[in-house]
Formats: structure tokens, sequence, C-alpha cells
């Protein structure tokens, strides 16, 4: 196991054909770009209205807290192992080839169904910004077959536009997801100062807990969608300039950052409006259109649409990141781990991996599958919690230039809250993630095992 872990880090991270140039404020705001997105604009209002009351800012706690364990142990592996698998790289290493595979396979449905997901949510804030201007679209433009329409052909767009930026370079990709960080940025805190304003705890905080405790874990299991991303940082550890130092960083700042503007978000949606009146789609600009503010209701819509493009974009490049690692590991077959000489891209992965989103987001119906993201994560976070665990008694001699603190404690504690707010998912979301899952073990031992290289170097 040695010997793999070894040949797995040598492989990874110094003959890397990917251009190495983020910094840690790169990585910082890559892991913003990902994480606040749909889950604070659209599922705050729906999960506060329907789960957990103002309690919801409880919600966000608790997920945060499950999120902060997992990020740590991120930040451990990380530097400790590198490579652009993220954790299918740790479990790799961990735990061997089969639970990598899984945990690869489980990051593939993850990335995947929040890209397509995220532009069906980018498709209507756009729609619902032009109808403001008097130009909507057409029904049949915005909906797939299943929904009496054609194609959701915005949310397809989007798909292809981020396939282009993301072949060009990933210089290119961080520049333009600066800027869109700074528009999403800069629209919740003009949310912030004018909710500050409207504040009303004394009506709208009572009843504090109208859905009791048991609502604020399954509210938590839904708005965890908010926090997912910061794990895409460390997809970046073969393009990083100093990885060691900042990839721990990057995974704890954008995650700190996150749960201070989420908490923040929450609490003054329920302390301006009452929880019941949350249930839109578009809840953070609702409340101010209702509040007498068109203007900020605008500008926030124009915040949401820029940072809904983010979460695709890194979830994307993520997306590719992982099956550029699997297919150079043998384990999907070699196009998808061919890299341009001039863009130092992994092009066909990327134009691959984008035409087939493209398609699901113009032409598959996502309303349930988006539970499915969570329940991806949340099992990819154990597994990111146990490998740290297990490799400080399998492999206690190995440099870690960041330590998980408290160590198994913390790790431990990840997995519990993880597996907590994994019993609180859905019936049908327990089934999807259990087809997905044996689809994948058939694809491992009939293709997977048998080309795997590292299994050969062993
Ligand atoms: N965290 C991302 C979002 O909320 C997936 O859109």
């Amino acid at each position: 196991m040695l010997n793999l872990l070894r040949t797995k880090a040598v492989t990874t991270q110094q003959n890397s054909p990917l251009k190495r140039c983020l910094t840690s404020v790169d990585l910082t705001l890559l892991g913003v770009g990902a994480i606040i997105g749909a889950g604070v604009f659209v599922l705050t209002g729906i999960a506060a209205a329907t789960k957990a009351g103002p309690a919801i800012i409880l919600c966000y706690l608790l997920a945060g807290m499950a999120c902060a364990f997992a990020a740590l142990s991120y930040a451990e592996l990380a530097t400790a192992i590198g490579g652009c698998g993220s954790a299918y790289g740790y479990a790799y290493a961990g735990f061997g080839e089969l639970i990598a595979w899984i945990i690869g396979w489980d990051l593939l449905l993850e990335y995947s169904v929040a890209c397509s997901a995220v532009a069906i949510g980018w498709s209507a804030y756009v729609n619902n910004s032009l109808t403001a201007l008097g130009l909507p679209l057409p029904f049949s433009l915005m909906h797939p077959p299943a929904e009496g329409g054609i194609i959701d052909l915005p949310a397809a767009l989007i798909i292809v536009l981020l396939t282009a930026l993301l072949a060009i370079g990933i210089s290119y990709s961080t520049r333009i997801n600066k800027i869109m960080v700074f528009i999403k940025l800069a629209a919740i805190a003009l949310f912030i100062g004018i909710a500050l304003r409207h504040v009303n705890i004394a009506v709208n905080w009572h009843p504090f807990l109208p859905f009791g405790w048991p609502g604020i874990a399954s509210g938590a299991a839904v708005i965890f969608f908010a926090y997912i991303g910061f794990d895409a940082v460390s997809t970046a550890a073969e393009e990083a300039i100093n990885p060691q130092r900042d990839l721990p960083r990057g995974i704890l700042a954008s995650l700190a950052i996150c749960t201070l503007v989420y908490m923040l978000v929450a609490g003054l949606l329920t302390a301006i409006a009452h929880y019941s009146t949350l249930n839109v789609s578009s809840p953070v600009s609702q409340v101010l259109l209702n509040l007498g503010y068109r203007w900020a209701g605008a500008i926030i819509a124009l915040g949401a649409i820029a940072g809904l493009t983010t979460v695709i974009l890194v979830m994307f490049y993520g997306l590719t990141r992982i099956m550029f690692a699997m297919s150079r590991d043998g384990l999907l077959p070699p196009v998808f781990s061919q890299v341009h000489t001039k863009t130092q891209t992994p092009i066909r992965v990327i134009i691959i991996s984008g035409a087939i989103m493209a398609l699901i987001a113009g032409f598959v119906p996502m309303e349930h599958v988006a539970e499915l993201v969570n329940i991806g994560t949340l099992a990819a976070f154990c597994i990111v919690c146990a490998g740290v665990a297990v490799m400080r008694y399998t492999h206690p001699n190995l440099p870690r230039p960041f330590k998980t603190p408290l160590s198994p404690l913390l790790p431990i504690l990840g997995i519990l809250t993880c597996i907590y707010l994994m019993a609180h998912l859905s019936r049908l979301t327990w089934t999807g993630f259990t087809v997905w899952t044996l689809i994948g073990l058939v694809l491992y031992f009939s293709y997977s095992r048998r080309h795997s290289k590292l299994a050969t170097i062993q």
C-alpha cells in the first residue's frame, strides 16, 4: 500500500501536464465561486417555509459543522497526498482501488448533476429577468419535452458557453470566475445592507421552531446543497502554484466566508419576512421586491445569475479534473486524460462532458435529482474523514504539511454528522444513489479493474 501511495503521489504531483498558475486567493475565490449559488438564492426560502421556519439559521450551522469537519480532513489529505482527483485520490491511497472507484463514481454524479441542475436554475433566473424587461422566452424553449416544451435552451447554452471557456484555459476561467464572484458578493452585501433596516424579529421569529427539532435536521439535509463546492478546490491541486500551503487556505477560507454569509442571509431573510411566505423560486430578490425595492430586487437577480454561473463553472471544472485523474489511473478510457499541448487543459474530457451535461440540462426534467448531489457528496465526505483517521494509523510517518486538529475525534464527528444528514434524505434519493452505485460496480468489474494502471504497478 505504501508503494501504491508513493507511486500515486509521484505520478500526480510531479509529472502533471496541467499548468500551475493558481494562487491561494484564486483557490479561495474558486471555492466561493463553487459554493454560493442555488442553495442560498433558492433553497433557503423553500427550506425555511417547508422544513425549519426561522430555525433555518440553525440548519446552516449544523450543515456548516459537517462541512467544517470534512474541510479539515480535505485540507490534510490534499496536502499529504495531492493530485487533482480530490476525494477519489485520497480514497485510493487510504482504502484501495474499489472504494476509490465508488467515490470517484459518486463524485461524477455529484458534479454532473449539480452542473445540470444549477444550469436549469440559471435558465429560470435569466427568464425571470427577461420577463421583467418585457422579453420573456417562449414556453417551448424553456421546458424539456417531458414538461410539454422542446428544450430548456438557456440551460443547454450556458453549459456550451462554459465548455468553451474551460477549454480555452484555466487562467481565463479563473479571471471570469473572479469577476462573477465579486458581482454575487456585492449583491449579497446589498441584500444584507437593506435587510438590516427592516428586521422584525418580534413578529417574524415567532414561532422560531414551527416544525420542531426534526425540522432542523431535515432542513439541514436539504440546504447542505448550499455548501457543496469547497471540495472542488481540492481538485485544483495540480494547477496550484504552492498546493501544500494554499490548498488548506483555499478550502478553509472559502468555507468560513460562505458559512458567515449563509447564516447572515438566512437569519435576515426570515427576520424581514414571515417564513411562510418564502416558498418561492427567488426568495432573496422577492422579499426586497415585496418591501418596495424594485431596483435592489433586479440587482440581486443579476447577482444570482452571476452566482449560479460560477457554481456551474467550478463544478464543471472539478468534474473534468476527476475524470482526468480516473482516466490517468486507467479506470476510465484514456481519451479522458489527453491534455491539449497549447491550452494545457484536458480538452477532450471538457468537450465530452460538456456535451453530455448540455443534453441533460436541455432535455431532462431535474426536479427530484438535486438531492442526489447531497447524498453523493455526503458519502464522499465520510470517506475523506475516515481516510484521515485510517491513514494516521496506517501511514504514521507520511509528511503532513497540514494536520486536522484533534484527530481522530474531529474526523469521527465528521463521519457521524454526515451519516446523520444522509439519514434525513428521502427514500427516493437513497434508491437513486443505490442504483447509481450498482451501475458503477458493474462498470468497475467489467472494465476498470482490467485496465487499472496502478494495480499493475503494485
Ligand atoms: N453550493 C452550490 C449551490 O448552492 C452547489 O448552488
